[in-house]
């Protein structure tokens, strides 16, 4: 009966109670029953991951994305199948997306595996939502394809442009330091995010959509076609015809996910000067697939490779801007010299084909910067380690006031989310602009899933008085939208024993990027008294997923994926 299956198309995963001809018999029947005729379920079969939700904005636009994906897997010989998966909409969970990515990766990836499909396109875009499908199909086993939403275009206000969120984030800090009033907020509110697609800035979202087709997951020239231009309709209907030729040639996202790609996009999250979350997300992916990344990797990469993207958190200009500028494939040739060029991509050509391809293409160098003059000569992030944070803890330092890098200063501490809400503000808080403030109780076993909350917003009677930056330190992300002089993913965390639980105000605390260091001027004695008081009471979650988060999520320098879900080696 299976001789007519060219893949293994509807045929893949039958279950066995020993006789298959009546298992493939039953599923061929109740497929018939949505209308198939048996021509159309005898040909391969393609998935598609589809994740609007009425809780994410930014993938609105997918219902057409859909029907573009399946033209090209119709056109390619294909039969496809969407199915739904869980969708994770940034601004909508509580506690955190983050806390939800490992659920939406153990979706993408049962799903994947349980159903007859002989290759998957991945609908993704809002920050977790990559990841965790990139996590989900390197472990699934079955040949992908990455299709990001795309980025949002921006809009205008007096004149202005605006692009989510990093305008959110000045325009809010202007409204808290009384230089924008209620009426103007309210304004400003309804223009910054107006149409589908992901942030308008290098944010997580659009860092990760780079990072997807640097390792090779997505078709070149994707990553930055704003979300509703037609060029990304041809992009989705690309990705169904490649997704027919990855299962013709039953290509495993581990033939094209391995230590030279995750190389590759380490450098261009370097270049990009991209999201302090996309470190993380890739440690995640990576682990799928039994490469380790160290911090110390990542410096010795941040070290030769220069900033080229003039985007905003950091610089000027917005996705929409990169895309017409020559998007990545851009940034890709300026870093040639430092790329594996024999990685394999969904495209079916490695990348080196396809930049000899791209060779002398068009770039607007006000925005992607020319490799010998660049935005900044090394790398965006960099990874700091010392007494307060033995394992690593990360800074961006492309979205840092450098006059701040080489600096000693007396902690201001919050032990918890709670506490800094309740005191920031406070006019009585004794703070000075040469504090550094430090967060405690903010990490991925803190019962908070490790909040975008690094981004400690500037004491109100500072921030009244002008300041907009002062050192920030906490064992919590920071959105990839926003920037300053802040040091985040302090390993270990303060909730499992981690040194940042041990300080207490009046401390000096010493950051040198220079020497890569973040160091708690405490001595030992007094460390280890402070050790023996108790400490502060954390919730614990003891049921369902969170309990099951609790549990097994690992640190920041290790992705935050659960144990168990790393490859085994
Ligand atoms: Fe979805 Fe920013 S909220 S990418």
């Amino acid at each position: 009966m299976s001789d007519d299956i060219k893949f293994e198309g509807l045929a893949k995963g039958l279950t066995n109670y020993g006789d298959m001809d009546f298992s493939i018999y039953l599923r061929r029947s109740f497929a018939s029953s949505m209308g198939y005729s048996r021509e159309m379920l005898s040909k391969p079969i393609i998935g598609i991951a589809h994740t609007p939700s009425g809780y994410n904005n930014c993938h609105r636009h997918f219902p057409e994305l859909l029907e573009a994906v399946k033209r090209g897997v119709l056109a390619a010989g294909g039969l496809p199948v969407e199915f739904p998966t869980i969708s994770l909409g940034e601004v909508f969970l509580n506690p955190t997306s983050l806390m939800y990515r490992n659920l939406m990766s153990m979706d993408t990836e049962e799903m994947v595996r349980a159903q007859p499909m002989d290759a998957v396109v991945l609908l993704g875009g809002c920050d977790k939502t990559v990841p965790a499908q990139l996590m989900g199909a390197a472990s699934a086993g079955v040949p992908a394809i990455q299709l990001v939403a795309g980025p949002m275009m921006t809009g205008k206000h007096d004149g202005e442009r605006l692009g989510a969120c990093t305008d959110c984030r000045r325009f809010w800090g202007q409204y808290r330091a009384g230089n924008v009033d209620d009426q103007e907020i309210k304004t400003v509110e309804g223009r910054l995010a107006t149409t589908a697609g992901t942030c308008a800035v290098m944010g997580t979202a659009s860092t990760m959509a780079c990072i997807a087709e640097a390792l090779g997951m997505s078709l070149p020239g994707t990553a930055a076609i704003p979300a509703v231009h037609a060029d990304r309709l041809r992009a989705a209907e690309a990705s169904g015809a490649a997704a027919m030729r990855l299962a013709a040639n039953k290509t495993a996202p581990t033939d094209i996910i391995n230590r030279d790609s995750i190389e590759n996009a380490l450098r261009v999250l370097l270049a990009l000067g991209g999201s302090t979350n996309a470190i993380i997300h890739l440690t995640a992916i990576a682990g799928r697939v039994g490469v380790d990344i160290p911090l110390t990797w990542l410096n010795e990469l941040s070290d030769t490779t220069p900033v080229l993207v003039n985007l905003k958190p950091t610089g000027s200009h917005y996705m929409e801007d990169f895309f017409a500028a020559g998007g990545m494939g851009a940034v890709l040739r300026e870093i040639k010299p430092l790329l594996n060029l024999d990685c394999m991509t969904v495209a079916g050509e490695t990348l080196g084909e396809r930049l000899a391809r791209d060779e002398g293409a068009w770039v607007d160098q006000d925005v992607i910067s020319a490799f010998d003059d660049p935005v900044e000569p090394v790398g965006g992030l960099v990874a700091l380690f010392g007494s307060l944070a033995p394992e690593g803890a990360i800074l961006k330092r492309s979205a840092a006031d450098k006059a701040m890098f080489e600096k000693e200063g007396r902690a201001v501490v919050f032990s918890s989310l709670e506490d800094l809400s309740n005191r920031i503000d406070d006019l009585e808080l004794d703070v000075t602009e040469d504090d550094f403030l430090v967060m405690q109780n903010a990490g991925p076993k803190s019962g908070t899933g490790m909040p975008e909350a690094g981004y400690l917003p500037i004491p109100s009677k500072l921030a009244r008085a002008g300041l907009k930056d002062m050192v920030r330190i906490s064992d919590a992300r920071m959105s990839g939208t926003a920037f300053g002089t802040i040091v985040l993913h302090v390993t270990p965390e303060a909730s499992i024993g981690g040194p940042l639980g041990l300080v207490r105000n009046g401390d000096r605390i010493k950051l040198s990027v220079k020497d890569r260091r973040i160091d708690l001027l405490v001595d030992d004695t007094e460390l280890e008294k402070r050790r023996q008081e108790s400490p502060p009471t954390l919730p614990h979650p003891q049921r369902g997923y969170q309990k099951l988060y609790m549990d097994t999520v690992l640190q920041a320098d290790q992705g935050c994926d659960f144990d168990f879900l790393k490859a085994t080696k």
